[in-house]
């Protein structure tokens, strides 16, 4: 891959190489990623980052972002020099409060060398101070930062942060945030977590966020613009934190409609899913016109046209899933995403059998019975749908019909107690498909590697519908 050298600094460190004993060859670059086959640059190798404090500026007329990034991280490896990923400016890089040699490459790498090459297991802080107009950079030719009318918002899968803070952009290195943001008097910054102050001077107001548990980077979110937020708990006391923005025309009553009833949802969620692990709940609605919903921890992103055709529940359900689902157990690599949008849609399932609409099963056999079997849907295999398809419909609706075949296969007693004890076993951690069967397996004492072969891992349609065999 060609690299752009950017930085003087790097001639320095070039020299600074031979001064390593032989005794350092042992240390290597880290890897320019994590090692997820459908995504070969996300993520970085030779460290795991704990906790993001970034402290950044926003002008909302000229989309103008700056500031710093602090990074905590541990060494994973004896490391000469990592990635970061990002795309803005950089003008200065520490690496343990010593200046530290960088240089950008594509296709998103910041390359840093440390004065001093770093032993396995070192604490270090990373400090990068930047500044840049997000909309105006892009990577494999595309550009997820969205303007708006009167702000910004970052939200999208699987990468947003590239466009506004330095990362190791994968699910696998998971962290927690201080998001504190300087806006112009009377616009308002959303993020995760929970509000914890906000500071007036010169014209400008800072928020300040903080998300205090474990989180992947494409779940941070930061929406700027003008914005109603209102603030309450939900009946089981958990505090609930939403924004609209003051700009969202004929859907705006739609809109809180539905995500007024977040912590109402949240709650009936808990029924199926165990304790909301998350210390705040809520979503935003910002004046955009892009068109999918996010499940940003903590504070999903909604598109206004979620509600174009009236209030929409079932979005919030498919959401606020995803925090149990997605959020607290994310992910290993991206070809698990079944574990996210097939047990989300599957909530919204039986959403719709609580709210008399259909039941679970009902659903899924309209689902199988629409697709003939030479529909392209059934050529998707949930299980592993590779990079282009990882959002297909597929994905979603034969996904949840696979976890109406697994009820039906383990009956209700197990399958209830694999659906609430998944998000305990694993929470705020990472696991894949295969752990997913383990699992069921040791709940329900079945031997799974058929069923789930069939409904996730066959690029064909199962022969027969999910069977109504299901017992107490
Ligand atoms: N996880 C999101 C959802 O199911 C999907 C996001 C798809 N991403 C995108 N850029 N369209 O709600
Ligand atoms: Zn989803």
């Amino acid at each position: 891959m060609h690299r752009r050298l950017i930085a003087p600094g790097a001639l320095a460190a070039a020299s600074l190489l031979l001064a390593i004993p032989a005794s350092a060859a042992s240390y290597l670059p880290g890897a320019p990623g994590i090692g997820d086959p459908y995504y070969p640059y996300y993520g970085n190798g030779g460290y795991d980052v704990s906790h993001y404090d970034l402290r950044l500026t926003y002008q909302p007329r000229t989309d103008e972002l700056e500031g710093t990034a602090t990074l905590l991280a541990t060494t994973t490896q004896d490391l000469s020099r990592f990635d970061l990923d990002f795309l803005l400016d950089v003008s200065e890089v520490r690496v343990n409060g010593a200046k530290a040699a960088f240089s950008a490459s594509a296709p998103h790498e910041l390359e840093i060398t440390p004065a001093a090459p770093l032993p396995k297991g070192t604490s270090i802080t990373v400090v990068v101070r930047y500044s840049g107009v997000p909309s105006t950079k892009s990577a494999y030719g595309f550009n997820t930062w969205h303007r708006t009318p009167d702000g910004a918002i970052a939200a999208d899968e699987p990468e947003s942060a590239w466009w506004w803070f330095p990362s190791n952009d994968h699910p696998l290195d998971k962290a927690t945030y201080d998001v504190s943001v300087a806006v112009p008097d009377g616009t308002q910054v959303i993020s995760n977590g929970t509000l914890q102050s906000t500071t007036s001077q010169l014209g400008w107001t800072r928020w300040n966020w903080r998300s205090n548990k474990p989180q992947a980077t494409y779940l941070s979110t930061l929406a700027i613009g003008k914005f109603d937020i209102t603030t309450g708990k939900s009946a089981n006391g958990i505090p609930v934190v939403n924004a609209y923005s003051k700009d969202l025309g004929d859907e705006a009553g739609a809109a809180r409609a539905s995500v007024e009833r977040t912590g109402e949802i949240a709650d009936w969620l808990t029924g199926y899913f165990g304790p909301y692990p998350f210390s705040s709940v809520g979503g935003y609605v910002p004046n955009t016109t892009t068109g999918y919903a996010l499940e940003t921890q903590t504070r999903v992103y909604y598109s206004p046209r979620q509600f174009a055709n009236g209030s929409n529940t079932s979005v919030v359900v498919h959401e606020l899933a995803h925090q149990w689902y997605g959020d607290s157990v994310s992910l290993k690599g991206w070809k698990d995403i079944w574990i996210n949008e097939g047990f989300a849609r599957y909530a919204q399932w039986l959403w719709s059998e609580h709210e008399g609409e259909g039941t679970t099963q009902q659903l899924a056999d309209y689902v199988y019975a629409s697709h003939p079997a030479d529909d392209p849907f059934w050529t998707v295999k949930p299980g592993d749908p590779g990079p282009d398809n990882q959002f297909d419909t597929a994905v979603y609706d034969r996904g949840a019909l696979a976890v109406q075949a697994l009820r039906n296969e383990i009956g209700d007693r197990a399958f209830f107690a694999v659906l609430k004890g998944w998000p305990q076993q694993h929470a705020y951690g990472n696991a894949s498909v295969a752990d997913f069967r383990a699992y069921a397996e040791k709940v329900s004492g079945k031997r799974l590697a058929a069923l789930f072969d069939t409904w996730l891992f066959q690029p064909s349609k199962p022969a027969a519908p999910s069977a109504r065999t299901a017992t107490l």
